[in-house]
């Protein structure tokens, strides 16, 4: 049984239901029963339904909503992301970008960014929540997505910057509480267990420094040149000396 499918509900978006399944290899079905999970178009938005459970809420993307909750446009660089990122930083390769979130404060920053994801769900929500955004907003030219592994793009991409911010495992065993954006990618991705694999790419690619993101209960990647801590988590920055 494949997992995902997209859903054809929308006609107004059949061309880029299309698209969207020859680039990301998923299939279009109209039998949904078959699936865990299904992308379908609602309003204009791509949303990601958990086909047993219709009364959860549909998953989407919204850049612009998160432009709109991080507030003004650049965001300071006196964050402890920005801090960890650095002031000599101009670029900055996002290779795990998830639901975006990092990716959009990086940018509101001022950096470039380029960002990488290669769950194609993940993919699939990040692209339609780019396209709507940069309707709006045309202003993202800073701002690219590639849909692969990163192992394998960091091995001809280079920036001054390389950010990683993979899955951990939780710390107990994952309670209704824990949010359900979480909850939704550790069903989707897993736990990221080659990222041991993956922060040796960014090393070799990285211009300047790797900075990683962890939950605290995780260890770090041997000893960080600093560590800009929060409550939950920490930032860790390697630097290439
Ligand atoms: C914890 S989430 C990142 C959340 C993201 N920073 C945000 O702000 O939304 C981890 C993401 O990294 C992706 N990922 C992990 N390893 C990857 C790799 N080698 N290449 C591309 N994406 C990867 C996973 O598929 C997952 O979507």
């Amino acid at each position: 049984m494949f997992d995902v499918a997209l859903f054809n509900a929308d006609k107004t978006e059949i061309r880029y239901i299309d698209i969207i399944s020859r680039r990301l290899s998923i299939p279009v079905t109209k039998d949904v029963g078959q699936f865990t999970w299904i992308l379908k178009f609602k309003k204009g938005v791509l949303a990601l339904v958990e086909v047993k459970h219709p009364q959860r809420k549909p998953l989407c993307i919204d850049l612009l909503r998160l432009q709109r909750r991080f507030g003004s446009h650049p965001i300071s660089r006196r964050e402890p992301l920005a801090r960890a990122l650095g002031r000599k930083t101009k670029s900055v390769i996002d290779a795990t970008a998830g639901w975006g979130r990092d990716m959009m404060l990086i940018w509101m920053m001022g950096y470039d960014v380029y960002a990488v994801e290669r769950s194609k769900v993940m993919a699939a929500l990040l692209m339609d929540g780019l396209r709507r955004y940069r309707r709006y907003d045309n202003s993202g030219d800073r701002l690219s997505f590639t849909v692969c592994d990163a192992q394998s793009y960091l091995l001809d991409h280079a920036a001054d910057c390389v950010y990683l911010d993979p899955m951990f495992p939780p710390k107990r065993k994952e309670t209704a509480l824990a949010k359900r954006s979480i909850r939704v990618m550790r069903q989707l991705v897993g736990d990221d267990s080659d990222r041991d694999l993956l922060f040796e790419c960014a090393w070799e690619a990285a211009r300047k420094r790797v900075v990683t993101k962890r939950p605290n209960h995780a260890q770090p990647w041997g000893a960080p040149d600093h560590t800009f801590g929060g409550k939950l988590m920490s930032y860790d920055v390697y630097l290439k000396h």
